[in-house]
């Protein structure tokens, strides 16, 4: 049967996808030496009006190729800005089969929903979350937190989804280094952002359980409710993670949900070297787990653990005329979600566990880990960088003696961008501009990591104009203020 938009030659345009999808990932398996720029040919397609009539599906697929392969891919294994991914290849191709089966995940879809709770038991047991687990599948933490606060606040004010709080103020604790997404939860659960109380961090930048203990008692003798406490497994900035056991104890005694987000650290809970550091993880009311990090599949797969299922329940079901809840009256993985058209997320990394197994991932991660070590050993030992933290995890914060300032910084991120051999961020630590390495990705090699220090210091070198070598002892004159 055909239609108006049947692929006439659908054989070959997916065998010229699968080799085009090869040459992508070829290209990542190494560093490459610059980031190929867009051409003209490229600005005109893109800037081009809606076509009337269709075109070849092999010319059409080669000309998007050729963009992406101009774009900044996060895959690439020297893309060490903010908090990358990998574009796991077995993940790739349970993108593409999801999306041929093109199957909601709102209601019971008879097999396919059964992957979402098993990669959410699974990655229960990788990261030591244990048992009981639910959850559910989100676009990313951003949402993964929001659903998690969301049925804390239900369950601080139950009744709140319906007749909203009659005035009663609410909380949300977490470190003064936590994700913004803590507080964007807050504004749109009417929690309030200023309710976020961003405390003070410890000298490994962790949340300092007494002050948390102080912040909740003073909420509760002022009449304010605490909704959640959010400690984080691995902060974006530092990766510092926070002690999970005295601020589980602290929950407890005040009653309080404890929700970890380890949007970007928790898969690190699952080795060796680093395991120790999410103790009392078992003891947690919820966690965020993005797989789209450091688990490597491709955007956007984001898993929720919650320790009772029923919490999302109360917090999110529904029974409406066009989702009707059988004569059983199960529910629908809709009645734990915010979202109702909801794609296959969960097979990519059903298969990427089922393919790799978890002890590849672990291998994975440690390899990472060691890299920041590595990285952190190779700054602290050059005399023209400054290492600012000792890694917990995988990111890690430093300056270049030739950027005193956020101006300084942000033209050498610029050229650093320019050059293209690497990607590193900028960021701002204590008040200090600095660069930010972060390694998530399993494609970079330990050449690439001291490729960092090399390409750091020779971009740097060339905006003043070849000084760098003469430059002074990064470790001088302001180093104290960093530690
Ligand atoms: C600790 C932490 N939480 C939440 C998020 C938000 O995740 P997403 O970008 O998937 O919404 C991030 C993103 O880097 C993060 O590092």
């Amino acid at each position: 049967m055909t239609s108006a938009l049947s692929l006439p030659d659908r054989e070959q345009a997916l065998a010229h996808a699968a080799s085009l999808i090869l040459d992508s990932w070829r290209t990542f398996d190494h560093a490459r030496p610059g980031q190929p720029l867009l051409d003209a040919r490229h600005r005109a397609l893109l800037t081009g009006p809606l076509p009337a009539d269709g075109s070849d599906a092999r010319a059409a697929l080669t000309l998007a190729a050729e963009v992406l392969d101009a774009s900044i891919s996060q895959p690439r294994p020297r893309y060490l800005a903010y908090v990358g991914s990998s574009g796991l290849e077995i993940g790739v191709l349970g993108d593409a089969l999801a999306a041929a089966h093109d199957i909601n995940v709102a209601v019971a879809a008879g097999g396919a929903d059964l992957f979402e709770r098993q990669a959410i038991r699974w990655v229960a047991e990788f990261t030591g979350f244990g048992t009981p687990a639910d959850g559910m599948l989100a676009a990313g933490g951003t949402i993964s937190n929001l659903t998690a606060l969301a049925a804390a606040r239900e369950r601080a004010l139950p009744g709140f989804r319906h007749s909203g709080g009659d005035g009663r103020r609410m909380a949300l604790y977490c470190s003064a280094d936590a994700h913004y997404s803590v507080r964007r939860a807050a504004e749109v659960l009417a929690i309030g952002g200023r309710q976020v109380r961003a405390l003070p961090v410890d000298e490994e930048r962790r949340l300092r359980p007494d002050a948390l203990a102080a912040a909740i008692a003073a909420d509760v003798r002022a009449g304010i409710v605490p909704v959640a406490v959010v400690a984080t497994g691995g902060t974006t900035l530092t990766g510092a993670v926070d002690a999970l056991e005295p601020i589980a104890a602290v929950c407890a005694e005040h009653g309080v949900w404890l929700h970890v987000d380890g949007a970007y650290g928790l898969p690190a809970a699952a080795t060796a070297s680093a395991g120790a550091l999410f103790a009392g993880l078992e003891r947690a009311d919820s966690a965020t787990v993005d797989a789209h990090k450091w688990l490597a599949v491709p955007k956007a797969c984001s898993v929720l653990l919650v320790r009772d299922g029923a919490t999302l329940e109360r917090t999110f079901s529904h029974h409406e005329s066009y989702i009707p809840h059988g004569e059983l009256a199960e529910l629908h993985p809709v009645d734990r979600t915010l979202e109702y058209s909801r794609p296959l997320r969960a097979l990519k990394l059903w298969l990427a566990f089922t393919v790799h197994g978890a002890d590849a991932f672990r291998v994975a991660i440690e390899r990472n880990l060691a890299q920041a070590r590595t990285l952190a050993r190779l700054l602290s030992e050059h005399p023209r960088f400054e290492l600012l933290h000792e890694p917990q995890l995988s990111a890690v914060c430093f300056r270049h003696v030739s950027c005193p300032d956020a101006a300084a910084t942000a033209a050498l991120v610029r050229a650093i961008e320019r050059d293209g051999r690497i990607l590193l961020a900028a960021a701002e630590l204590d008040g200090r501009s600095c660069l930010r390495a972060c390694f998530v990705n399993h494609r970079t090699t330990d050449e690439d990591v001291e490729a960092v220090v090399e390409v750091v210091d020779e971009v740097a070198g060339g905006l003043v104009g070849g000084a760098s070598a003469g430059a002074a002892d990064a470790r001088g004159a302001d180093a104290g203020a960093a530690r």
